[in-house]
């Protein structure tokens, strides 16, 4: 990424390690000079951050800078204070763990800020919800409270800490800050009495009265002017201009008000913090006795009504002292100088205790309630090495606390780190250091170490002196190295040190501390009649801070000294349970002045910081190693074999996966547990390569999970629908239940009325009646008679037969009726043909009954088709009816086609023109057919006519139709002879002829052997009938 930053970072180099003379100081300082020149405050080595205070503002804490750095690989970017704190935040939410950021540095070389700047990226960069805002802007405003209480200007510093913070912000599971927790450290109480020349007492005292509403100083009994109160006019120097006591009361009281502080705290709090400057006011006066006395007991009343407390009680306090014995109380009181410092130390005590119930209520409202598991990352802000003209036990505490911290980073650094290559068989040269553990042994060794010489002085019975703590001193630690007093030093070094101090060789430097209050700090003491006093106090801070249960303990607090050295242990214990960054910041001139570099200084800092050593571990070391188990868990999905798991051992998995990736051979090293990466380039190449293979991994992760909503949704629904399905066949089964009950019972029902259908009408029968009765009827419609020769009916139950007969009777006679009004006169007169046909022919001649349903016709031959020659000799009579017949001759049985003709007197055999024979009905005497289904009529005529033919033997193939018509026309009574076997007829006159009938397989009619005409029809005439039409077309 080559931004603009980028761009103009091209000063010196960006990390000391890429320093080609990396043993050489000069080297060192021309690279931090060259880059400070440039405005280039950071640098690298490796993954420390050096910073160089610039003493002036660089436009490079902008939000564009925040996003800058967010989410990048440290190293793409130029140093920054925010890549430390990106770095850490990106390894925490990666990895769950816990970080902390350590910063040192001196007295002023910009902890604070550096830490601040940390805490504004954290809350501007990290996700955030609406409900933590609260949680955020709680962590940022705890730091002016916290300042504004804590801070002072030193010589060093216009806002020097004067108290150790340790804040731990929490962040949840999505990397939220959700919470903090601050821990203070020793806060630098004398000062709220005392101050060397250049200083100030804390800066609430000033914010107070410069920003507070005139009414609000007066209520607490206040003059704006810090002048006029003793304990904040001993700095005898103009206004600080870079110190707005104005401006930052504001920013104070807004961030009050963010912290959950009630108006009632506030009121409180300040109460006590204007009581403080009352008490400084307090004048001492010795009676005659010696003793103390107030005069003015003005600032005791306002002591008094701020703290709750009663004016006597506290006047008494403060002059007079209780001393107990073993059976009584005595109280004696106070030298004017005893007073003094029963004041001041009321005054210290009370500030004290305040400012560590300011942090409980923070913290109170820092907390977060959610119990789940947070990962924290803790800002350590503590006072910076420091060495002043004069040095009291705030500045031995304080350079004590230096030396424990660089002895930290000795631990997790330089010696961890050699030691680590050395324990996983990687090859290594050692690189020489200096451990300032002898100095930390010095200070806090058992029995032997300074603190508890002056604790063993604070306890010994008799008189006990911080000369005499000087003498016990150099009695028993008069040996050590690193220390030194007039006495020890030779001829050369007396002069520089005072009668009443010791010298100390820290790792950072000489410091000369002067013994003078060293027991009574240590000790802290607040005589018994006092801490009376404060736990009756109402003001409802301080009951919470002077607990009644106090004075009845008797046994000895533990001394400050200790406390602190507890403290700092613990602290430790902390820190080394946590993953580390370090800044190590730099002051580079003494006279807070932008663009001065002061090589002296400067060149002091990089050695005690102990900068060249870490240099040369960092560049003869790899810039990473870890656990086989945490790389292989970490990166495993980079390579198919290891991924999801890896069944061998994890060092086999880390070389599979590594050699899948390909790393270079000078680019790591195996050792028994770890793997040790040397160039950053590498981790980031693969950490690039994870978050790319995260994003498929993610997506296949939100895949089988949406999947499985989308099942869970699927299986919710097949069961609703399941359900909804049984219920629906649950109410069709009810349905279909209730249905069949019902037919069970019409079922019942009507078996019961068929079984009792005989009975009388009954509830047993009656349905089924109406049920029997209403069927027949519907039923019947569909089964009526269609013509009156139809005789079928549709059989009716027993109820019904009577009904039916009715029905019967009355549908005949529709039928009849109907048929009656269909008959035409020309119907009724062929009935009345048929009626003499049945006269003559039924029963008697076969086809009779088949010929039934063929209606007789009025003629077969239309006039047209009779010659009119023949009309001519029939004499106009008109003709009857006409056939076509076939004649056969009488004697030889030959057949002609003739046309019969019927009129009203005669009967005609016609050939085309010809009248071949006229029968008139006068001398008709019959007509003969045989039984059989024969068409053969023979018309006979009377014998005695000589003139006349013979009988007329006709075929026709409407025998019963002519035979019919000519008996009508006739008119003669058994006219017509129906006979069997065979019938003789007058061949002429006198001579008979027989015709034979007969049956016979086949149709035929000839002139058998005897001369007779033999005729065998069929056994059916009808059936015939089509071969006798074959026959007559032949002729
Ligand atoms: N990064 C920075 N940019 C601009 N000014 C800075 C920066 N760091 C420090 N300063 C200036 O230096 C002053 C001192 O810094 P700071 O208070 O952080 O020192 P410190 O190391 O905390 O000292 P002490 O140990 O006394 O508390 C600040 O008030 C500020 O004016
Ligand atoms: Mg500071």
């Amino acid at each position: 990424m080559e931004g603009t930053l980028t761009a103009r970072d091209k000063v010196g180099v960006q990390d000391f390690v890429l320093l080609d003379a990396h043993t050489s100081e000069s080297a060192f300082m021309d690279n931090l000079r060259k880059r400070f020149s440039e405005n280039l405050i950071y640098t690298y080595i490796g993954t420390l951050l050096v910073s160089v205070n610039p003493y002036q503002e660089l436009g490079i804490y902008t939000m564009r800078q925040m996003e800058l750095y967010q989410g990048v690989n440290f190293f793409e970017l130029p140093p920054h204070v925010y890549a430390i704190a990106d770095n850490a935040y990106r390894m925490m939410c990666s990895e769950l763990n816990n970080h902390f950021i350590l910063i040192s540095g001196e007295s002023g070389a910009g902890k604070t800020e550096a830490s601040k700047k940390i805490l504004q990226y954290f809350a501007v960069t990290c996700p955030m919800t609406e409900s933590l805002q609260i949680a955020r802007d709680r962590l940022l405003l705890s730091n002016p409270v916290l300042e504004a209480f804590g801070n002072a200007r030193t010589p060093r510093n216009d806002n020097s800490s004067r108290f150790g913070k340790y804040m731990d912000i929490q962040f949840d599971f999505q990397g939220v800050p959700v919470g903090g927790h601050i821990i203070s450290y020793l806060i630098e109480k004398s000062r709220v009495v005392h101050q060397n020349q250049g200083e100030r007492n804390f800066h609430i005292f000033y914010q107070l009265l410069a920003g507070s509403e005139a009414d609000h100083l007066a209520y607490l009994g206040l003059e704006r002017d810090p002048q006029l109160y003793k304990y904040l006019s001993q700095d005898h120097c103009a206004k600080e201009s870079s110190v707005n006591d104005k401006n930052d009361w504001k920013t104070v009281s807004d961030a009050f008000s963010v912290i959950d502080f009630t108006e009632a705290d506030l009121q409180n709090l300040f109460g006590i913090i204007a009581s403080v400057l009352h008490l400084g006011n307090i004048r001492f006066q010795e009676d005659d006795q010696g003793c103390a006395t107030i005069p003015d007991t003005h600032e005791i009343k306002w002591i008094a009504k701020l703290l709750r407390v009663y004016p006597s009680v506290l006047l008494e306090a403060l002059t007079h002292r209780k001393i107990e014995t073993k059976t009584e109380e005595v109280v004696c009181p106070l030298t004017l100088e005893l007073s003094v410092y029963a004041r001041d130390a009321m005054a210290k005590a009370v500030y004290g205790r305040t400012f560590t119930w300011l942090v409980n209520k923070i913290n109170s409202s820092l907390v977060n309630k959610d119990f789940t598991q947070k990962t924290v990352i803790g800002l350590l802000d503590i006072y910076g090495f420091e060495v002043f003209d004069k040095n009291g036990f705030e500045q031995f505490c304080i350079n004590y606390c230096n030396e424990k911290l660089q002895q930290l980073l000795i631990e997790r650094t330089l010696k961890a780190e050699q030691a680590e290559y050395e324990t996983e068989g990687i090859e290594w040269e050692p690189i020489q250091y200096f451990n300032n553990k002898i100095i930390c042994d010095l200070v806090e060794e058992r029995h032997k170490g300074i603190i508890s010489i002056l604790d063993e002085e604070c306890i010994r019975p008799g008189p006990a002196t911080d000369l005499s703590f000087l003498e016990k001193l150099e009695e028993k630690v008069g040996k050590h190295a690193h220390f030194q007093t007039r006495k020890l030093a030779g001829p050369k070094g007396q002069k520089r040190i005072g009668w009443m101090e010791f010298r100390l060789f820290h790792y950072a430097g000489e410091v000369t501390y002067c013994t003078k209050g060293f027991l009574e700090k240590n000790n802290d003491l607040l005589y018994r009649h006092l801490k009376e006093a404060l736990c009756g106090c109402q003001n409802s801070i301080l009951r919470e801070c002077f607990l009644a249960a106090e004075l009845e303990n008797h046994r000895r607090p533990p001394t400050v000294g200790t406390q602190f050295k507890n403290s700092l242990s613990s602290l430790l214990e902390i820190l080394i349970s946590k993953e580390p960054s370090y800044i190590r910041c730099i002051k580079p001139n003494d006279r807070k002045e932008p663009s001065e570099f002061d090589d002296f200084l400067v060149r002091h800092q990089i050695k005690y910081l102990g900068l060249m050593e870490h240099l040369r571990v960092r560049r003869a070391g790899f810039a990473y190693q870890r656990k086989y188990e945490h790389f292989l868990q970490r990166y495993k999905s980079l390579c198919p074999d290891t991924w999801p798991h890896w069944p061998g051992p994890p060092g086999e998995g880390v070389e599979r996966l590594i050699k899948y990736i390909g790393y270079k051979p000078e680019e790591y090293k195996l050792g028994k547990t770890k793997i040790f990466i040397r160039f950053p380039r590498t981790l980031f190449a693969t950490e690039d390569a994870f978050e790319f293979s995260k994003h498929q991994l993610v997506s296949r992760i939100q895949a089988t999970y949406k999947g499985c909503l989308e099942r869970r949704e699927y299986l919710k629904k097949r069961e609703a629908a399941t359900r909804l399905e049984a219920h629906w066949r649950g109410a069709l089964a009810r349905k279909e239940v209730r249905r069949r009950k019902w037919a069970v019972q019409i079922i019942r029902k009507f078996i019961n009325g068929f079984i009792n259908r005989h009975q009388p009408l009954s509830p047993n029968n009656e349905e089924f009646l109406v049920f029997v009765r209403k069927n027949y009827i519907l039923n019947l419609r569909y089964h009526i008679p269609k013509n009156v020769l139809d005789k079928s009916w549709l059989q009716p139950p027993g109820i019904l037969e009577n009904a039916s007969d009715l029905l019967r009777k009355m549908c005949t006679r529709n039928l009849v009726r109907k048929y009656c009004c269909g008959v035409t006169a020309e119907w009724t007169a062929m009935m009345q043909q048929k009626v003499v046909a049945s006269e003559i022919f039924r029963g008697k001649k076969e086809g009779y009954a088949e010929s039934l349903n063929q209606p007789f016709v009025n003629t077969r031959i239309d006039e047209g088709d009779i010659n009119p020659k023949v009309l001519q000799l029939m004499d106009s009579e008109k003709i009857q009816y006409s056939v076509p017949v076939i004649k056969y001759d009488r004697k030889g049985f030959k057949p002609r086609q003739r046309q019969l003709i019927l009129t009203q007197k005669a009967a005609y055999v016609v050939e085309l023109a010809k009248i071949k024979q006229k029968i008139e009905y006068s001398a008709l005497k019959g007509v003969s057919t045989s039984s059989l289904s024969d068409g053969i009529l023979v018309i006979h005529v009377s014998p005695e006519n000589k003139k006349k033919k013979g009988d007329a033997i006709l075929l026709c193939e409407h025998v019963f139709e002519v035979v019919t018509k000519l008996a009508m026309l006739v008119k003669k009574e058994n006219l017509v002879n129906v006979v069997q076997g065979s019938l003789q007829f007058y061949i002429t006159p006198g001579k008979e002829g027989t015709i034979v009938f007969d049956t016979g397989p086949e149709e035929q009619i000839y002139k058998d052997k005897n001369g007779q005409l033999t005729v065998m029809p069929s056994f059916s005439w009808l059936a015939a009938w089509p071969r006798l039409q074959n026959f007559r077309s032949q002729i």
